[in-house]
């Protein structure tokens, strides 16, 4: 093993969450300006230690934590590489609020798969590199889509489908996103569980909502392409009302939802698994989405984030 690092992404999703649990297609962007770096250095004495703002101390004692996953991650990474004794210092450096819908976990998890490849100086196909980090997505969330691993770990935008090889997607536009953060944490695996109990209990009614989103990012894909901000907007707002009708918006969420529209905004809704975290607002320009911002920051966003399409990178 030899001293290596391995970097990884925010992600925001645009379009398409908790359908794409149930095959239906999203629309996620990394954000390269905020990223998760793990760096392994190798011990001589056996000991296995983690820092972490998540967790500080041994592998072993991770077990009873919320790392959990991605220490049996970890874990079978090094049994794989035949060497489970391998000491080593693991340092995880995350720009990333957790539980706030950027992708946090799925970020760490592909950070520290490519440190550890690397580690043992070997190639790391990206279909593997996805399979990997689901190991600990399903610890941690349940039943991951895969969507946040295949976006931490790309360099452009990507549309997605469940069990396919995610593809790049051009954002040839002249709008912004605004990114704003209600403060308040949410849980994936808890409203991803939340809503497969709606599924259950009541299909005639949840099911049109999961699949009015699919078509919203199918239309949202179309918007793009034609570079037709309105009809975007327009697909934002039918995705976070049928979210909504799911159960995983907020009051904080709509409330900051309802100040970017009366800002100006095109359309927003909530971006992740929501009942909390983020959301994001869509911009005519991005001289416009100042004023979008300071709305948002007024009615209680604890942070924002400006991310022009054009660029498709670097939020400020
Ligand atoms: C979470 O970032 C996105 C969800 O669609 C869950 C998933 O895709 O695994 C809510």
């Amino acid at each position: 093993m030899k001293k290596s690092q391995g970097i990884s992404y925010a992600k925001i999703i645009l379009i398409g969450e908790h359908a794409v649990v149930y095959q239906q297609p999203a629309i996620a962007l990394p954000i390269r300006s905020l990223t998760v770096t793990a760096t392994l250095t190798p011990r001589t004495d056996g000991r296995q230690q983690i820092a972490s703002i998540f967790y500080q101390g041994s592998l072993t004692d991770a077990a009873q934590t919320p790392f959990a996953g991605i220490a049996t991650l970890i874990r079978r990474l090094l049994t794989f590489f035949e060497a489970p004794a391998q000491g080593f210092d693991l340092a995880i450096s995350s720009m990333l609020p957790p539980e706030r819908g950027m992708g946090s976990s799925a970020a760490t998890a592909v950070a520290i798969i490519r440190a550890v490849y690397q580690a043992f100086d070997a190639s790391l196909p990206h279909d593997r590199l996805l399979n990997w980090a689901n190991v600990s997505e399903r610890i941690i969330h349940g039943n991951p889509s895969g969507l946040d691993a295949a976006t931490a770990s790309a360099t452009a935008p990507q549309w997605f489908v469940r069990g396919q090889a995610p593809t790049p997607i051009d954002f040839p536009t002249t709008g912004s996103l605004v990114i704003a953060d209600t403060g308040v944490p949410g849980q994936t695996k808890t409203a991803v569980a939340s809503v497969a109990a709606k599924l259950t209990q009541d299909p005639a009614r949840y099911q049109p909502l999961i699949e009015a989103i699919g078509q919203a990012t199918s239309q949202a894909a179309l918007a793009l392409a034609q570079d037709d901000l309105p009809l975007l907007g327009r697909q934002l707002m039918i995705s976070q009302n049928a979210l909504r009708q799911l159960g995983v918006s907020s009051p904080a969420l709509d409330k900051l939802v309802a100040a970017a529209l009366s800002a100006g905004a095109l359309g927003a809704k909530l971006t992740g698994s929501g009942q909390g975290g983020c959301m994001i607002a869509l911009a005519k320009a991005p001289a416009e989405a100042g004023a979008i911002r300071r709305a948002l920051e007024a009615a209680g966003a604890t942070t924002t984030w400006q991310y022009d399409l054009v660029e498709s990178e670097d939020p400020s």
